[in-house]
């Protein structure tokens, strides 16, 4: 390739990557504002899905205990929420909001120096509230209590080692 075929082929490329670059760059400023996230929007964005999760997996323990009548409808609605909030619910856990660097917090200091074990504990919330979500539209009543106990176990697994008291 003589020197002009170089500099063709290399300015093509830059020109083609720039383009790529403008393209990609709404996911380049999202990773930037995720970035600049403010600890105490985290601490109510994270609260906000928690409390979420609590609202949705409230009347399905209900259904399940025979407290509330059995709901398929429902039951499937309140399963896809806590699915898909369960996926949300990692990016609120941001470096710099462990009790002790924010206030009104119970999350650990552990989430972050352990975080490996506790993304093992949040997948196995997201494995049990998919699970449900997925067997919900043609689950009976009598099989109902053993996904509640799935998903309930991992709600206290997690915060018996990473909310405080
Ligand atoms: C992977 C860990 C983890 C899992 C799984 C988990 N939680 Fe939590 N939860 C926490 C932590 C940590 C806190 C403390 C949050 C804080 O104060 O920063 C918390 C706090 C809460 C709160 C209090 C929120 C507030 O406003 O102070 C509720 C309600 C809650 N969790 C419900 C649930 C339910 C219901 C489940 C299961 C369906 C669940 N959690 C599963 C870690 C978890």
């Amino acid at each position: 390739m003589s020197k002009a075929q170089m500099t063709k082929t290399l300015r093509f490329a830059i020109t083609a990557f720039c383009a790529a670059g403008v393209l990609a760059g709404s996911v380049f400023v999202g990773a930037a504002v995720a970035a600049d996230r403010k600890p105490e929007d985290a601490l109510k964005y994270r609260k906000g899905v928690l409390t979420g999760l609590a609202w949705h997996f409230g009347p399905v323990v209900a259904m399940a205990k025979g407290e509330a009548p059995f709901d398929q409808a429902q039951l499937t609605e309140r399963a896809a929420a806590m699915a898909a909030l369960s996926k949300m619910l990692g990016e609120g856990f941001i470096q710099g909001t462990a009790m002790g660097q924010i206030e009104g917090t119970k999350s650990k200091p552990e989430i972050w120096s352990d975080s490996a074990d506790f993304q093992k504990k949040l997948e196995a919330l997201q494995t049990a509230t998919a699970a449900l979500a997925s067997a919900s539209g043609s689950l009976a009543q009598g099989d109902l209590g053993k996904h509640v106990a799935a998903i309930g176990g991992s709600c206290k697994a997690c915060h018996d080692t990473y909310r405080a008291k």
